[in-house]
């Protein structure tokens, strides 16, 4: 689901790297802060966290080598490393850091609870454990006109996303929070518009085969793939020419 930066940049990144600035204001970034960045990724928000905040170090952890090796490319500030690694068990010493912040990465990580009690370990007391993940609800218009086309094709589908875990709400990942002994939680609406200059834009980014949406699609035969496409696009420009795709997310 997660190898080839490049597909990565070019779909799920694009959106990353939006949502990035809103999430370090989220988790009030100060100056000479130590921070890590949890599921890195390609380094949307390290990269940010070094254009837009005066944090003395950034670590990025990553299992997947080629985002680690992509972001090392990207990104050569002399406050941030990347390391290939797993938020399960990090190789940090107890209160390294005062902020642990994950973007768009709680939902990949196996075990979720443990994750999140790595974070609180490796921060100092009094800092901030944050993670933004994907709204599952009617809100989130671009996930949610997927899902719902492919229902109307396969009304048995379970959404990949909308499995336990999933952390789509607000409800779901305060007690993950609070299961990891978290307090004093923050709950905030992040949302970014996500533009796409055609349909064809819109349904390419899942022939990538990145994301639960990548993953569904890839793994379907020519001909239901050939379906999902026209009911999606029917459901998003009806009678209309094919033009830009507004939603937000
Ligand atoms: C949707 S991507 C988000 C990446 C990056 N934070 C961003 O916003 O672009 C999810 C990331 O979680 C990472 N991931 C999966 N399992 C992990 C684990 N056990 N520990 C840390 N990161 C993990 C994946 O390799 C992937 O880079």
């Amino acid at each position: 689901m997660f190898e080839v930066a490049e597909k990565y940049d070019a779909t799920m990144g694009r959106w990353s790297r939006q949502l990035a600035p809103l999430f370090i204001e989220f988790a009030v970034v100060r100056d000479g802060d130590a921070v890590l960045d949890v599921g890195c990724g390609t380094g949307a928000l390290s990269s940010n966290l070094v254009r837009m905040t005066g944090a003395a170090k950034i670590v990025g952890i990553d299992p997947a080598e080629g985002f680690i090796a992509a972001a090392r490319k990207q990104i050569s500030d002399p406050r941030v490393t990347f390391e290939v690694g797993d938020a399960q068990q990090m190789p940090y010493a107890d209160a390294s850091f005062h902020r642990a912040l994950a973007l768009l990465a709680m939902n990949f990580i196996p075990d979720q609870p443990r994750a999140m009690r790595e974070m609180r370990r490796v921060t100092k007391p009094g800092g901030v454990v944050a993670a933004a993940m994907w709204d599952n609800s009617p809100a989130n218009e671009l996930i949610q006109c997927f899902w719902i086309a492919a229902r109307e094709l396969d009304p048995n589908l379970k959404r990949p996303s909308n499995v336990p875990g999933s952390n789509g709400s607000a409800e779901i990942l305060s007690k993950l929070f609070g299961g990891a002994g978290l307090t004093a939680l923050n709950v905030s609406p992040l949302t970014i518009p996500c533009e796409l200059a055609s349909f064809e834009d819109y349904w390419r980014r899942y022939l990538t085969g990145v994301g639960p949406i990548g993953v569904y699609v890839v793994a379907l035969s020519d001909e239901r793939k050939a379906a999902l496409k026209e009911q999606l696009r029917e459901n998003l420009f009806g009678n209309r020419p094919d033009g830009a795709v507004h939603a937000s997310g």
